[in-house]
């Protein structure tokens, strides 16, 4: 290959989006994307209102060869990879396995280096990501940084010194964020995955500031809660049925308030308790047009940066994990496929009951 950045395929299928892509190093330290595909299964969750680990598993079975095949076709097949990077972690146990196996016996027929990536870790790396197809437009934040990484499954605050380098700063004690758009969006019948429906109907909406409880633990926490206001709309919903299409907007609004508002405070709050001046937002609930605008206008207020990553980096993808796989190579590590292995919780994750400053209780 004539180029020196090696071009590195990655591979994800953590939740239920199955994903290959194509990254190399561009001049300009972003990373360049030379191959995208990810194939959703939100049609196939979607009448259980949220992901079913065991379809999740078949389809990943289903898509990961196609999926590979459109990725490796971009780029002249196999000769136009020099590595393989995969989603080690976390995810759904049947999930990752497919996308692992596939990325074991692709090292081992081809004998290009196999590196293990944190699915998070790819998260916070999206930013970096440049498309052929889209004008870059965010300024890239240095180091270190505060991120705010909010999807269907981690909501998280994060003290970044160095890529791939974290350090929790608060995270959610129940449900991630996303999963307040979801749960909600089921509620009120709306399908499967809720928040990019919530986002729109939002949009169409006023919030009533009130309506739903704002869960914020007090001036100091970085803590998160969003069980709280799942079973607000519950309630409600119990006892006035469901909303009429005209009364459907409002709802919204004010619904998708009270998850923006706490995580706006919070990471403007988490960056100027760190001292850093730029903050960024990744994972996909940072799509939501709500929570970039709030954060954007509380930034501003507080002098701090803000970058967000292009739509289509917000949610799972393989990029970002390509993206991840190349900095560790670049470091010289990769991994043995002879023994790398997946897990399935985030070792940072919290679970269980707390007391309202935060001390734990008892772990679930
Ligand atoms: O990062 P992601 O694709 O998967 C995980 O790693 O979990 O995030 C998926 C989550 C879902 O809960 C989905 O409802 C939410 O991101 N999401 C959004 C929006 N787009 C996706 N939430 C709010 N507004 C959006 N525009
Ligand atoms: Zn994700």
């Amino acid at each position: 290959m004539s180029e020196t950045a090696p071009r590195v395929l990655g591979l994800e299928s953590s939740c239920d989006e199955t994903a290959a892509a194509v990254v190399t190093r561009a001049g300009d330290g972003r990373g360049r994307v030379l191959a995208d595909v990810v194939a959703s299964q939100f049609e196939e969750h979607a009448a259980y209102g949220g992901v079913v680990p065991e379809i999740a598993s078949r389809a990943h079975l289903r898509n990961a060869v196609p999926v590979l095949e459109r990725a490796l076709a971009e780029v002249g097949g196999l000769d136009g990879i020099d590595a393989i990077a995969v989603t080690r972690g976390p995810g759904l146990a049947g999930a990752l396995l497919v996308g692992l196996q596939m990325a074991k016996a692709l090292a081992f027929a081809t004998g290009k280096p196999l590196v293990g990536v944190d699915h998070l870790h790819g998260h916070l790396l999206a930013p970096w990501l440049a498309y052929d197809d889209q004008p870059v437009t965010e300024e890239l934040p240095g180091y270190p940084h505060v991120a705010l990484l909010v999807s269907g499954g981690h909501s998280a605050l994060y003290r970044v010194d160095a890529p791939l380098v974290r350090e929790l700063l608060g995270q959610t004690r129940d449900d991630a964020a996303g999963e307040a758009f979801d749960k909600g969006a089921k509620l009120l019948g709306l399908g499967y995955p809720g928040g990019p429906t919530i986002d729109r109907l939002a949009a169409q909406g006023t919030p009533d500031k009130r309506r739903y409880p704002l869960t914020l633990f007090g001036k100091e926490s970085l803590e998160l809660s969003f069980s709280g206001l799942k079973t607000a709309l519950s309630r409600e919903l119990q006892r006035q049925g469901p909303p009429s299409p005209e009364a459907l907007p409002d709802l919204c609004a004010s619904y998708q308030w009270s998850i923006v508002e706490p995580l706006a405070r919070k990471v403007v709050r988490a960056a100027t308790r760190e001292g850093v001046s730029h903050v960024v937002l990744g994972g996909g609930v940072a799509a939501n047009r709500g929570l970039r605008a709030r954060v954007r206008e509380l930034a501003a207020e507080a002098g701090l940066h803000v970058t967000v990553p292009p739509i289509r980096a917000c949610t799972d993808n393989a990029a970002m994990i390509a993206l991840a796989g190349l900095v560790r190579l670049e470091r010289g590590e990769r991994d043995d496929p002879r023994t790398l292995v997946s897990y399935t919780r985030d070792p940072e994750r919290r679970r269980g009951r707390f007391r309202r400053d935060g001390s734990l209780i008892a772990p679930k």
